[in-house]
């Protein structure tokens, strides 16, 4: 079953990536240093970064049910962030969250989720996970909020280029079933 390319929340629609994005993607949160210093991928340097991952974007939706989404707001069409489905297999996906600074505090984040968790749902996945640093306080509150459960800490794995390339750092790995 494919996940459809666009979904609305109350406050959200979630959308799938399009070329056409690539300024936007790079100007409102994959170039902002403050924004990836937690995440699994290197701030994007120029929008060629942007541009490569719309195109790995595009081979994961051909490849699984689902992919990335960008999340816009529904009132005005402003760019959010993005979010998404990361399949490992057929029945296990690892999701995840990024949003632009000016979106942060407005529960977005706790709002996209609980849309992938009810897409994850239908998609007939059991098992949905997600990682996060252990000092990232924000992110394993919105994790708590959408019913996912701490699992694991991990010592000293490398998963955060933006922490300082010769450092492993912690991960906490949350999972639940959707
Ligand atoms: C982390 C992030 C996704 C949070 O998005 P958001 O839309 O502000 O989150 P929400 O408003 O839905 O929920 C945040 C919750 O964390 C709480 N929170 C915020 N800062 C906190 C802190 N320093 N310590 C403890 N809790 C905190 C908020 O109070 C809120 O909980 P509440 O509803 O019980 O009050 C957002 O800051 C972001 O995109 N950051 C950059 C990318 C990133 O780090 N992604 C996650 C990688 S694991």
């Amino acid at each position: 079953m494919k996940a459809p390319e666009a979904l609305d929340s109350l406050r959200l629609r979630l959308r799938r990536p399009l070329a056409s994005d690539v300024e936007a993607v790079f100007r409102r949160y994959a170039g902002d240093p403050a924004v990836t210093r937690y995440l699994a991928w290197p701030t994007h340097k120029s929008v060629d970064d942007t541009r490569a991952f719309l195109a790995f974007s595009d081979a994961e939706w051909d490849r699984w049910p689902a992919a990335a989404y960008l999340i816009h707001r529904r009132t005005d069409g402003v760019l959010l962030g993005s979010t998404g489905l990361s399949f490992e297999s057929a029945d296990h996906a690892i999701t995840g969250y990024a949003l632009a600074r000016d979106a942060w505090g407005h529960g977005y984040a706790t709002e996209a989720l609980a849309a992938m968790v009810e897409l994850a749902r239908t998609l007939g996945v059991h098992r949905l996970s997600a990682g996060c640093h252990p000092e990232h306080l924000a992110s394993q509150r919105v994790l708590e909020k959408c019913g996912f459960v701490r699992e694991e800490l991990q010592h000293r794995v490398a998963g955060f280029p933006n922490l300082g390339a010769e450092e492993s750092q912690d991960l906490l790995l949350y999972g639940r079933i959707p």
